[in-house]
């Protein structure tokens, strides 16, 4: 059954997303920001802010404890296969198959997720595209580096074709012209209509290609801002001194808009 999709809905949306998990823990309080088509937005904040918690609540990895994970609409814990469907995935430890070359993993989760018509071509294709060197198409994925692994894993989301792409420190571990080819290929991923919700360490790549900005910290989203107002600011000034200002007492009607 195809459920119409209102097309007005920002592909990614977060709206008072809680997560305490079982321990007690509050991992994610009451969090609301919202992705459109053609926006890459950077979440940073150092380990335990909750990044990942955020992450895998779109992706339906975890229940809400109150609020919502929609994906184009779709809440992802009340429609979990749909939502699915409109969401490609980028894991920090890209979670390929050792023993498969790049091909075959492509082929394998291309007719995972219902896409049976590609080609070899269209895989070489997308392979090409990612800077995958021919050489390395029949190769097995357990002899790759890090970078070819992560080319793979966004050639697959590639060919998922879905309106939004998450990412969990895509560029974690890269050398420093892998994480700048990785992050053109965003940056066209973006300008395509992609919206594109990547979490970071790395402050001076989320300046350099983010749309809007977001810090997290102890669960809460402490700023957001359009990376055009952040303009001739010095990002790293103004996340330590978030990070030194807030103690994690704060309202969440704190959260500031910069
Ligand atoms: N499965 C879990 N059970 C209990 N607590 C968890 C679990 N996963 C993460 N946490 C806790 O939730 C908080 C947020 O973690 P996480 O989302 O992994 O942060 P980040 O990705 O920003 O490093 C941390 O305090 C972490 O210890
Ligand atoms: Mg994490």
């Amino acid at each position: 059954m195809n459920t119409p999709l209102n097309t007005k809905q920002p592909p990614l949306e977060a709206i008072g997303l809680t997560k305490r998990y079982e321990d007690g823990v509050l991992a994610l309080d009451n969090v609301s920001f919202a992705i459109e088509a053609g926006q890459l937005f950077a979440i940073l904040g150092g380990n335990g802010a909750g990044k990942t918690t955020t992450i895998n609540l779109f992706l339906n990895l975890l229940e809400p404890t109150q609020g919502e994970a929609r994906v184009c609409g779709i809440p992802s814990h009340k429609q979990p296969l749909l939502a699915k469907e409109k969401v490609a995935f980028v894991s920090e430890n890209v979670t390929l198959y050792p023993n498969f070359t790049a091909l075959q993993n492509l082929d394998f989760f291309a007719r995972l997720g219902n896409k049976t018509d590609y080609t070899a071509d269209d895989y070489h294709r997308v392979l090409d595209r990612v800077g995958l060197e021919r050489e390395f198409h029949r190769g097995k994925l357990r002899d790759f580096s890090k970078g070819m692994r992560q080319k793979c894993g966004i050639a697959i989301a590639i060919l998922k074709d879905a309106p939004a792409i998450l990412l969990d420190e895509p560029t974690a571990g890269l050398d420093p012209k892998a994480g700048r080819d990785f992050m053109k290929l965003l940056e066209e991923l973006r300008s395509e209509g992609k919206a594109i919700l990547m979490s970071t360490h790395d402050i001076f790549r989320a300046r350099e290609v983010a749309d809007v900005v977001a810090i997290m910290d102890k669960g809460r989203m402490i700023m957001q801002t359009k990376a055009a107002d952040l303009a001739g600011r010095d990002l790293e000034a103004i996340y330590m001194q978030y990070m030194a200002g807030h103690n994690g007492d704060a309202s969440p009607s704190e959260t500031s808009y910069v």
